[in-house]
């Protein structure tokens, strides 16, 4: 009887695309599927907050995600469908946490570097007038998947500059750490503290397995440390969580050949309407030194088995408006269910806000148990 509880979550933050799908949201409907799993499935609200700091933008991408996620067949009588927000347990949680934790050792987490990385690259952009550089944030990708620009000699020149300047000596202590304060400010101690509040996410439900994109690894081992140190405090509380790296689609690429992602303006939405695709599919630039259009086969293969591609851009070398036609088709006709359910949904908002209450009851009681577990191990209860 007694199912693995596996846990994870989306930041609302926009509308999702066929990345975010093939590469992690189609697992949760396969992984729930299995029936192997006690579920739960959540919006990361206040993770988003860090991103999305507008009322009216908050409650639209709230609800459009809890939306989407119905939509591809996430089932509220199967899984425990809520909203971070609506579990305070979770803030209570990591603030527990955070008098746990060191500073340096959240500094060597992913999300703060991430931003921190932006913040250089500001710098880098202000100080060069580099329009679009995103050489650093993306310094784990392969070369051939970094923009264009920050491979240019110029972008190249910016960061071999940046490097000897803060690595040089005549660059002293103090104008190293003017420097570090400066790209400081644009990060919010939320972003700081991201890894805290995810832990707490995750432990609170005695959470086995966090199915995650690749990126995300590092901050489930963030919550498996922190339960660690916790119980080494306070006594046996927690289980050790393992991520499930999603993923096996490997990078889908966007219209311009990069990773497809919301940053990049290069997507191709999830529930788009057939003119949206079409408009995508049209601009997808092309390879135009081989026969087969590498970026447009790249996405066709999410859509049909490579048994029947492989024929299809044989008869058709070299006419990449036939091909990009018939991937118009495919993707249509993949979307088109999905489109039509999500629409039907939307008309009722009411239902989906009720699944959401009813997800928050469910995800309350279980969260608050262990809450009150926790306070007992510390001592303020
Ligand atoms: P975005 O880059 O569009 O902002 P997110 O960072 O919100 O996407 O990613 C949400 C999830 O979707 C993560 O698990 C991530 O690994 C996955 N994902 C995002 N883009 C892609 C892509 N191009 N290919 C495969 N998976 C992706
Ligand atoms: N950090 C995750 C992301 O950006 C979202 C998230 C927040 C999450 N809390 C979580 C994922 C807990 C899994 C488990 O994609």
């Amino acid at each position: 009887m007694n199912k693995k509880i596996l846990l994870s979550g989306v930041k609302p933050t926009g509308r999702p695309h066929i990345g975010n799908y093939f590469g992690a949201m189609k697992q949760f409907v396969d992984l729930l599927n299995t029936g192997d799993y006690e579920c739960y499935f959540f919006l990361a609200d206040y993770h988003a907050l860090n991103l999305i700091q507008n009322a009216e933008e908050m409650r639209r991408h709230s609800l459009d995600l809890a939306i989407d996620y119905l939509a591809i067949g996430l089932d509220p009588k199967k899984a425990t469908i809520f909203k971070q927000s609506d579990v305070s347990a979770h803030t209570e949680l990591a603030w527990i946490f955070d008098t746990l934790v060191a500073v340096p050792y959240l500094m060597r987490a992913h999300a703060f570097k991430a931003s921190r990385d932006k913040g250089i690259e500001e710098y880098i952009k202000n100080k060069y007038g580099l329009l679009g550089y995103s050489g650093i944030s993306n310094k784990d990708l392969p070369d051939s998947e970094k923009p264009a620009i920050s491979r240019t000699p110029l972008a190249q020149k910016a960061l071999k500059e940046f490097n000897e300047k803060i690595n040089s000596p005549e660059y002293t202590a103090e104008s190293s750490f003017n420097l570090t304060l400066k790209v400081l400010e644009s990060i919010n101690v939320g972003t700081f503290n991201y890894p805290v509040l995810m832990a707490a996410d995750i432990l609170l439900y005695d959470t086995k397995v966090v199915p995650v994109g690749q990126d995300q690894k590092q901050h489930v081992e963030y919550a498996r440390d922190i339960a660690q140190k916790f119980n080494n405090a306070f006594g046996e509380t927690f289980k050790l969580p393992e991520p499930l790296i999603l993923g096996s689609t490997g990078i889908v690429p966007g219209t311009d050949g990069q990773k497809m992602s919301k940053s990049y303006n290069n997507t191709i939405p999830l529930f788009a309407t057939r003119s949206e695709i079409e408009k995508a599919v049209m601009s997808i630039v092309t390879d135009s030194s081989g026969e087969v259009p590498t970026n447009v086969y790249a996405i066709h293969r999410l859509f049909r088995p490579e048994s029947e591609l492989k024929p299809l851009y044989e008869a058709n070398k070299g006419k990449y408006k036939a091909l990009k036609e018939a991937l118009i088709d495919d993707i249509d006709a993949f979307i088109k269910p999905l489109r039509e359910r999500r629409a039907e949904l939307a008309q009722d908002e009411a239902k989906v806000r009720q699944i959401l209450a009813e997800g928050a009851t469910k995800a309350n009681t279980v969260a608050s148990a262990k809450l009150e577990e926790v306070k007992k191990k510390i001592g303020v209860l």
